[in-house]
């Protein structure tokens, strides 16, 4: 197996079966630590930077979560506005990237334009960590959402999945590219105008994903183990800030997971996932029901960066 040590975690493209199993096994043994509301001292003289050009809450403060749970430092800045990128000079990512790596061991950045953090790992020297990029993908996001999977229902080969939303989103395309190494057929629904782009298609016949199309999670979701929901009302991914303007629509019933429908439709013993934030896809009511894992998945989020960071800075092997 490639060694994590000092590598970049753009993309699941190009993950292999095992490198999969050996993130998760990570996690199943830091997990305790986050559980129990530890800090230990792994990382206690390493620094991450988080370089954030777009808004998260999730994804930045998990990684600040994971490093601190690990002993480590933090800095950086999560409005690029103050910063010479986001001022008159709108300073180039190598020129930033080149100022970043001094100031710390490892970079988990988000971006709105897809590319960016490739572009940002060609001139770094320390890993760089994809937070999300654009209309691109967001590995961490899925590396924590097959992590949930494997402790709820305790495998990952051999479940069928069925996902909800705009898939032009970037989860979806980590997604995607994910069960290409698992034995994990998949259905994909969304609007029309918000369709999987070709070139993820493309790679997920060329890779052998077992996928497929439907108009309405009503007419799927009772053979699904694992519904994996994003919104379809959504800000512009390709914006560094999308202001809410105005009303806002509802989501149709095609892609919306009511109580109703799981309780009518849904296996039992099925789980729900969604990365939030989220809009009326899932309504609060489906909190409360023995389908959701979402805050399950949000603690394991920050486990999966212990993970993530103990491999690309070389504390675990
Ligand atoms: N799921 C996710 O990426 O959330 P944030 O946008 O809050 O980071």
């Amino acid at each position: 197996m490639r060694s994590f040590m000092g590598r970049d975690i753009i993309s699941l493209k190009n993950f292999e079966r095992n490198e999969f199993f050996r993130v998760l096994e990570i996690a199943e043994e830091l997990e305790p630590i986050a559980r129990n509301r530890q800090n230990v001292d792994l990382l206690d003289n390493k620094t991450l930077v988080t370089a954030f050009y777009q808004p998260s809450t999730r994804t930045r403060l998990a990684h600040e979560a994971a490093m601190l749970r690990l002993g480590g430092s933090v800095t950086g800045f999560s409005d690029a506005k103050m910063t010479r990128a986001g001022d008159f000079y709108q300073e180039s990512i190598k020129d930033t990237f080149k100022m970043l790596e001094c100031y710390g061991d490892v970079i988990v950045m988000r971006h709105f334009q897809q590319g960016a953090p490739a572009e940002a790992a060609k001139w770094a020297s320390i890993p760089i960590i994809n937070g999300g990029d654009g209309w691109g993908e967001h590995p961490t996001q899925i590396l924590t959402d097959l992590y949930t999977v494997l402790r709820e229902k305790g495998a990952i080969d051999g479940l069928r999945w069925v996902a909800v939303g705009d898939m032009r989103m970037r989860t979806m395309h980590s997604l995607g590219y994910a069960l290409t190494q698992f034995d994990c057929p998949i259905t994909f629904i969304a609007p029309p105008e918000m369709d999987m782009p070709d070139s993820f298609k493309e790679d997920y016949e060329a890779m052998g994903l077992d996928f497929a199309f439907a108009d309405h999670v009503g007419d799927v979701i009772g053979d699904a183990d694992v519904i994996l929901v994003e919104p379809t009302i959504q800000p512009d991914y390709t914006k560094s800030r999308d202001e809410r303007k105005g009303d806002v629509p509802t989501t149709p019933a095609n892609y919306k997971i009511t109580r109703d429908l799981l309780v009518n439709k849904a296996k039992s013993d099925a789980i729900l996932l969604h990365s939030l934030p989220r809009m009326d896809e899932i309504p609060a009511d489906v909190d409360i029901t023995r389908w959701s894992r979402y805050w399950q998945e949000g603690f394991n989020g920050v486990v999966m960066r212990m993970a993530l960071l103990a491999l690309v800075l070389g504390a675990m092997e």
